[in-house]
């Protein structure tokens, strides 16, 4: 049985909770958080639900909980700007690493935790879980497979609503230095979706912007054009300033043989989908497009891989790195106001703090 400890007892930590409900090679060993009441809460759920009679240790301080022997995996879920740190501290420890998205907010720290992993040999898995959703795996195989033939067009949009109070809830969220720009944080499944289906970025342009109702540090809305070395390109568009209330995502692909669009509050309804003498791949991608389940195959696929070395993890480090390449290069094209040849080899969210992101009302 692999045991594993939390780090970050938040909002997202549930989802991890009832996941680890589900799984019967991994259980819970330790929970870290600042505050002590979310440790309790946690570990209270779990046991409870569980009818886990084991031990669950507390630690106010993460470092003690990555120096637990008991401890196979450390899971990251804490606040996204101290990621990429504890994530090196885990890997040096000899652990193996879930890390809440994104995987840090530099390229720096994104290098070392990949050259950690390999040095270490431990695994490190991102949390870029759509991936994992059926019907996404579903279109990975279909264009991989040829049936729409040359990708020419990718279209990624988040359309979506965060209240002057949601920022307000936590401090970091909306700060370059603790939270990454909207992109990072609420764009960045969608964009991970559309390079993970159109391959590698050649060039990136982008640029960002704020509104007048801007309160927080970072950018409200950005759009991004990426040129892929198969030809292909890919739209960028995603806002946090959708009025009157979310609007949803959406990932549409315009390819040789065939067009399809998944979209919605929750990226589960094919809107449209055509393959060219493929009616039973279309009604096979409908079918699939409103199941879910996919934390449950991310931590399957996980563990597998550290059960056997010779499984492939679908979203380790590496993979983790790509989406914040072509967000960081959006930003960097936006400074620069020029496109960025790939890859970007040095960038940090903290040097955003200088640049002013639009307009402030006065
Ligand atoms: N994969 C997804 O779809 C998804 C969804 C939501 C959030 N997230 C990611 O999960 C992370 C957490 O987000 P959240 O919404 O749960 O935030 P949250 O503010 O609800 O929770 C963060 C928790 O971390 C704790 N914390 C802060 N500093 C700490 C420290 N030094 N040591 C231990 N604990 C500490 C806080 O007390 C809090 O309980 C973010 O990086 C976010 O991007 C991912």
């Amino acid at each position: 049985m692999l045991k594993i400890g939390i780090i970050g007892c938040g909002y997202i930590s549930q989802k991890h909770l009832d996941t680890l409900l589900r799984i019967n090679r991994v259980e819970l060993a330790a929970v870290s958080d600042v505050q002590k009441s979310k440790m309790e809460t946690a570990a209270n759920y779990y046991r409870k639900a569980k009818g886990h009679i084991g031990s669950i240790e507390y630690y106010e301080d993460y470092l003690d909980l990555i120096q637990d022997e008991e401890i196979d995996i450390v899971l990251i879920a804490v606040i996204s700007g101290l990621h990429g740190n504890i994530a090196k501290q885990a890997l040096l420890a000899g652990k193996h690493v879930i890390v809440e998205k994104p995987l840090a907010l530099s390229i720096e720290e994104a290098d070392d935790i990949i050259s950690l992993s390999k040095a270490k040999q431990k695994k490190v898995l991102v949390c870029h879980q759509l991936r994992y959703r059926p019907v996404m795996a579903k279109i990975k195989q279909v264009l991989k497979e040829g049936h729409l033939g040359d990708p020419y067009l990718g279209v990624a949009s988040a359309r979506i609503n965060r209240s002057p109070e949601y920022y307000a809830q936590a401090t970091w969220r909306g700060s370059w230095e603790h939270d990454g720009g909207m992109l990072i944080n609420q764009g960045i499944h969608i964009v991970d979706l559309l390079i993970w289906l159109l391959g590698d970025m050649e060039t990136v342009y982008g640029e960002i912007g704020a509104g007048s109702l801007h309160q927080k540090e970072t950018e409200d809305f950005a759009a991004g054009i990426i040129n892929f070395s198969n030809h292909a390109k890919g739209v960028i568009e995603v806002n946090s300033v959708t009025k009157p209330s979310n609007q949803g995502y959406s990932l549409s692909l315009f390819c040789e043989k065939g067009s399809l669009t998944i979209s919605g509050n929750g990226l589960d309804r094919l809107d449209h989908c055509f393959i060219e003498n493929g009616d039973l791949l279309v009604e096979e991608l409908k079918t699939l497009s409103s199941k879910k389940n996919e934390h449950f195959y991310m931590y399957q696929n996980f563990i597998d891989c550290i059960e056997n070395d010779q499984s492939d993890l679908v979203m380790d480090a590496s993979e983790g790195k790509r989406a914040l390449e072509a967000i960081f290069a959006i930003y960097q094209s936006n400074n620069l106001k020029n496109p960025i040849t790939m890859p970007v080899t040095s960038f940090s969210t903290k040097e955003m703090k200088q640049v002013s992101v639009g307009r402030k009302k006065t």
